[in-house]
């Protein structure tokens, strides 16, 4: 084992299939040569992703995924130095796959496994953006299953500072479209209605301790407030479209930054990272970089690839675990609530 930490420039590839992206990357000596993800599209006509239709597609997509990564890498297989894979958390089937293949082909090579962490991928992506923040930084990872703020130290010292209690805000998102009866995921639709409407109606604020979310409650606000418009007027949700979605983006984007602002005064930390799908989001990017500005702040955010789920950012922790000799016993398994600092069974040399 001794002689792969003498590969300064480790070549890794990295596998991601924890919910429903198939995806796989390249990267050498932690740049990123190549990043494929294929979004599958079959969960958008069942409102959410189907578990067992995710690890079908899974199935049938990461050959092709894998090989393209390698392809556009322009690499031999036989160059890889280890292979990095997302161990949990996620949906137990999704994870199977990538986590069998990847244990497949380091035996097939005889190269070492790397047990990643989905989360702790995440808030690395901003390293990869064109400005990448210096260590210590904030991450508001926010997607359609997390919503955290991260204290990221060191590539592999990372801190939660406050999660969500229930929803994910990418789901209030999906939620609150959904019974808007936009298309699932709803968080792009939402975004683009609200830029012609204007935040008119109030939903409740939760006050919680630390820096703690919960956008359960959002999703009930808004069906008895939709039950109770409707009522008067039934086609309430039809002619005040724009202003309901931009009323609902403005509730979720003011929530976020609010905690990561108060994260921001008690950590006295100055430099700020947004990762995750609802990076997307132009408001909440908006209202990032304008937040920034007021207080001082570097802001970070990503390029979209890199910021919905991809395996770039597996493959950036991979790095990091491959310079530290951390890869994972071949009996590492699949781990759908694997917590946060909890890196699966690591075996230095
Ligand atoms: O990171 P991601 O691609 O997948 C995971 O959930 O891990 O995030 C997907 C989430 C969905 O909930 C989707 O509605 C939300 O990101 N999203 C957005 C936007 N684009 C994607 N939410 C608000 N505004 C957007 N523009
Ligand atoms: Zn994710």
């Amino acid at each position: 084992m001794g002689a792969y930490l003498c590969k300064v420039q480790p070549v890794i590839l990295a596998i991601e299939s924890s919910c429903d992206d198939t995806a796989a990357a390249v990267l050498s000596g932690g740049h990123i040569l190549s990043n494929v993800t294929f979004s599958q599209e079959i969960h958008a006509k069942y409102g959410g992703v189907v578990p067992e239709l995710a690890s079908r597609a899974h199935q049938t997509r990461i050959i092709h995924v894998v090989r393209e990564a390698i392809d556009r890498a322009q690499i031999g297989r036989h160059q890889l130095s280890a292979i990095a894979c997302t161990v949990g958390p996620g949906l137990m089937g999704s994870l199977l796959v990538g986590v069998s293949f990847a244990k497949g082909l380091a035996i097939s090579l005889d190269i070492p496994l790397i047990a990643v962490h989905h989360l702790q991928a995440h808030v690395l992506s901003p390293l990869a953006s064109v400005s990448p923040p210096e260590f210590p930084y904030l991450c508001l990872l926010v997607s359609g299953g997390h919503t955290q703020i991260v204290r990221v130290n060191g590539p592999l010292d990372q801190e939660v500072l406050g999660t969500t209690l229930d929803d994910a805000a990418g789901e209030a998102f999906d939620k609150a479209g959904k019974l808007l009866g936009l298309r699932y995921p709803a968080g792009p639709e939402i975004d683009h209605l609200s830029r012609s409407g204007r935040p008119v109606y109030a939903f409740p604020h939760p006050r919680l301790e630390g820096y703690a979310f919960s956008f359960s409650g959002i999703k009930t606000a808004i069906r008895y407030f939709l039950r109770d418009q409707t009522a008067l007027d039934p086609d309430f949700i039809r002619d005040h479209l724009p202003d309901i979605c931009a009323s609902v983006q403005h509730h979720i984007v003011v929530n976020l930054l609010e905690n990561l602002e108060r994260a921001a005064t008690d950590t006295g930390l100055t430099r700020m990272a947004l990762a995750g799908g609802v990076a997307a989001n132009s408001h909440l990017r908006q209202s990032f970089r304008d937040l920034g500005l007021r207080k001082g702040w570097q802001t970070h955010i990503p390029e979209m690839a890199l910021s919905t789920d991809n395996a770039a950012m597996i493959g950036l922790v991979g790095h990091f675990k491959f310079l530290q000799g951390q890869w994972a016993d071949l009996s590492v398994r699949a781990d759908p609530r694997l917590p946060f600092m909890a890196v699966p069974a690591s075996n230095p040399g």
